[in-house]
């Protein structure tokens, strides 16, 4: 196991737990351990190895913050296991993560790992929909020492993208119905499903500073009600969800529209809540805005679980080489970390990554490919923790 090095590692049936080491402070402080079960899964293509780079990181927090660990017992899921077992995700795995505090995993999928009807094996109806997490909350933040293909600053550019993730366009996956002359998908738009995303919004913009233009807390509720009434639908329940919420600015914007003021006024933006389809790509769009998805987390969160990722995919031609960017992961980690209630662990997670990218100590190139490789990040990243 890549990092059993580091510390105490237990055999737990079909995988491993590992417990993080306490530090001499938090041994001696007599506080419960916070304890929080983790199941992992370390996916396809480059995602072992941001596994491997974010564990470091993990272990770094854990030792020189202390008072809580972090027990992994590791799941084999996606493109890999479809191809030994016919499944992608086992009903074992699913009901684990329902019995964990969280689910940690890197990108899944290969390309030509394919259903019959060509869609790619992969885990979203499993997960997204099997664990209802129906928020997916992609934070677009433009980090130190990264160079923008837009002109901006750091702290210019900070907003979170709430993609609904239950239904949707998506919810047709599996689903499309037509002929050798026709395919049609459904989207489906409930009030259930728009209530519960568009209060997500609203809670999460009153748990954030406002936008960076002008600090206003805003949600910006995306769509296309001018021409399809399931988005039109979608608007109606946000501005009906919005009167509990007069304390924060509420607008609307067509997805095209989007797509340009994204772009060009990107500090005007703090949450902005939307359809599934249209979430998956606006977030890519607006990851290109600072660098590319290769820096971007993502939380997926219901009632009663929630699971943690990067928004890109598992780059198999860079796998294995020790080259891939493992910044998603590592600030995905810091997502679960926030989530767990260990928040000042999660920032002290993104204040090293804006350290060590501000510093120049890890600089990505072109195509976001670090210099010194995927370990050498997380070992500067780990290096750069704080202990207070
Ligand atoms: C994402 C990904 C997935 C999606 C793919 C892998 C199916 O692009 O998380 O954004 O479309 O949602
Ligand atoms: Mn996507």
């Amino acid at each position: 196991m890549a990092y059993a090095e580091s510390g105490g590692l237990r055999v737990l049936g079909h995988g491993y737990a590992r417990m993080t080491q306490m530090t001499d402070a938090a041994l001696s402080s007599h506080d419960a351990v916070r304890s929080y079960q983790v199941v992992v899964i370390r996916g396809d293509g480059i995602g072992p190895e941001l596994i491997d780079a974010a564990m470091l990181v993990l272990d770094a927090v854990s030792q020189k913050r202390g008072g809580f660990e972090l027990v992994f017992s590791e799941h084999e899921a996606g493109a890999g296991l479809f191809l030994k077992e016919g499944v992608s995700l086992r009903p074992e795995t699913v009901a684990a993560v329902k019995e964990a505090d969280a689910l940690f995993k890197a990108p899944v999928g290969l390309p030509d790992v394919r259903n019959a009807d060509g869609t790619e094996a992969g885990l979203l109806g499993g997960l997204r929909v099997g664990l209802d997490t129906y928020a997916n909350v992609r934070p677009v933040r433009l980090l130190p020492g990264i160079d923008a293909p837009i002109k901006a600053e750091p702290g210019s550019i900070d907003y979170a993208i709430v993609r609904e993730n239950t239904e949707g366009l998506y919810l047709s996956r599996g689903k499309g119905v037509g002929t050798s002359e026709v395919m049609i998908d459904t989207m489906l738009i409930s009030r259930k499903g728009t209530e519960r995303i568009a209060r997500f919004a609203f809670e999460l913009a009153r748990s954030r500073t406002g936008a960076p233009e002008d600090g206003r807390r805003r949600v910006t509720c995306v769509d296309k009600a001018n021409v399809l009434s399931s988005l039109a639908f979608f608007r109606q329940i946000f501005d009906e969800v919005g009167v509990d919420y007069p304390d924060i600015e509420q607008e609307h914007l067509y997805a095209d529209a989007a797509a340009q003021a994204l772009v060009q006024q990107p500090g005007h933006y703090d949450v902005l809540v939307m359809e599934n389809l249209l979430g998956d790509i606006l977030s890519d769009l607006g990851g290109a805005t600072v660098g590319g998805i290769g820096l971007c987390c993502s939380a997926n969160v219901g009632e009663e679980h929630a699971y943690f990722e990067p928004i890109h995919g598992s780059a198999p031609t860079l796998a294995g080489l020790d080259q891939a960017s493992p910044i998603s992961q590592i600030l995905t980690a810091a997502m679960m970390l926030d989530h767990l209630g260990e928040v000042a662990a999660a920032e002290s997670i993104r204040g090293a990554v804006d350290v060590v990218l501000g510093d120049g100590v890890v600089v990505l190139d072109a195509s976001g490919r670090p210099n010194g490789g995927t370990m050498a990040v997380a070992r500067a990243v780990a290096d750069a923790i704080g202990t207070s």
